[in-house]
């Protein structure tokens, strides 16, 4: 393990935990990172993945309530259950049912999940938004990033894949092929931010069937007005991520922020980079601009 320090295209420091070639917040721990293969799951765990910023938040609230059975806010931070973040013996401790959350990818989830076949539900966003809300964390997250450098040069390591977490583009490569191979006969759910967005219920109620639960209609409809963004802003104050005393997790909560950031000429390299990189990806398609005839 390492910490780099590298230099943008403007010469601002970009800092990460360099393990093994992989990119990590300033703040994560080696020896819980190098355990991640060793750790216990649970036939009934469920494990949210997905790219940071992509509404992994939004999702575990959404979970953790139908669980629950309940439309009360989890009095937690979703990091106390985060591959990467929370220690194993914590994991251990944690009752069931658990709700996983990691943003790595698939080969690097707990050895278990190849015989537990646990059910992943995988949040998936439009990555300009991706992008968007990706800086403003960096720029705004102190202990964890510590970046002070420009949009554009932002723009730049992540479409690079240089950011912290790893590209965003071989993230989703890489769950869209397990789907795709049926790979380990894993269960993956889909959910796009958007769709979540547009009919909140529609998408809890998703969540309920693909976990096996009893649908309650009147329950979804309850846990979709409960986890609004405007409502989890507020209700999971106490239960979140702050710098400088500031809350950095819920920010905007809305879809297309990304047309107030990029440029007429970033949006078409952007565009240009999805469709070279992403050409087989039906995950992808719906993101990509399509020429106006
Ligand atoms: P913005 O920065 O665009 O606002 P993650 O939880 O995966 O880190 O994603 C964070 C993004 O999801 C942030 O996006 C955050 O504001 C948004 N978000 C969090 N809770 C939300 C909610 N209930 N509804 C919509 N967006 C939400």
């Amino acid at each position: 393990m390492a910490l780099r320090t590298d230099q943008d295209k403007g010469g601002n420091l970009h800092k990460y935990i360099d393990i093994e070639g992989k990119r990590f917040p300033l703040v994560i721990k080696e020896e819980i990172v190098r355990n991640i293969p060793n750790i216990k799951l649970r036939e009934d765990d469920v494990i949210i993945c997905g790219y940071p910023r992509s509404g992994t938040h939004w999702t575990f609230e959404m979970i953790s309530m139908l669980l629950a059975g309940r439309d009360e806010t989890i009095p937690m931070w979703k990091g106390k259950m985060m591959l990467s973040v929370a220690p194993a013996r914590d994991l251990d401790l944690a009752p069931s049912p658990r709700v996983l959350n990691t943003h790595l990818f698939y080969e690097e989830l707990p050895r278990d999940i190849t015989t537990l076949k646990n059910k992943i539900v995988y949040v998936l966003r439009d990555p300009r938004d991706v992008a968007v809300s990706f800086y403003h964390f960096y720029i705004n997250n102190k202990t964890g990033v510590d970046y002070r450098g420009a949009w554009r040069d932002f723009l730049e390591l992540f479409m690079n894949g240089e950011v912290q977490w790893g590209s965003w583009f071989e993230h989703v490569k890489n769950f869209e092929d397990v789907i795709k191979t049926n790979r380990n006969g894993q269960q993956i759910l889909v959910m796009n931010y958007e769709d979540t967005k547009q009919n909140p219920k529609d998408s809890v109620s998703r969540l309920s069937d693909f976990l096996g639960l009893p649908r309650s209609d009147e329950l979804c409809s309850r846990i979709a007005d409960k986890c609004s963004f405007a409502n989890m802003a507020v209700d999971k104050l106490q239960y979140t991520l702050l710098s400088d005393n500031r809350d950095i997790m819920y920010r905007k909560g809305v879809v297309g922020d990304w047309k107030n950031m990029f440029t007429v000429a970033q949006s078409e390299m952007f565009d240009r980079l999805l469709t070279h990189n992403m050409a087989d990806s039906q995950l992808v398609s719906r993101y990509i601009t399509k020429p106006s005839s």
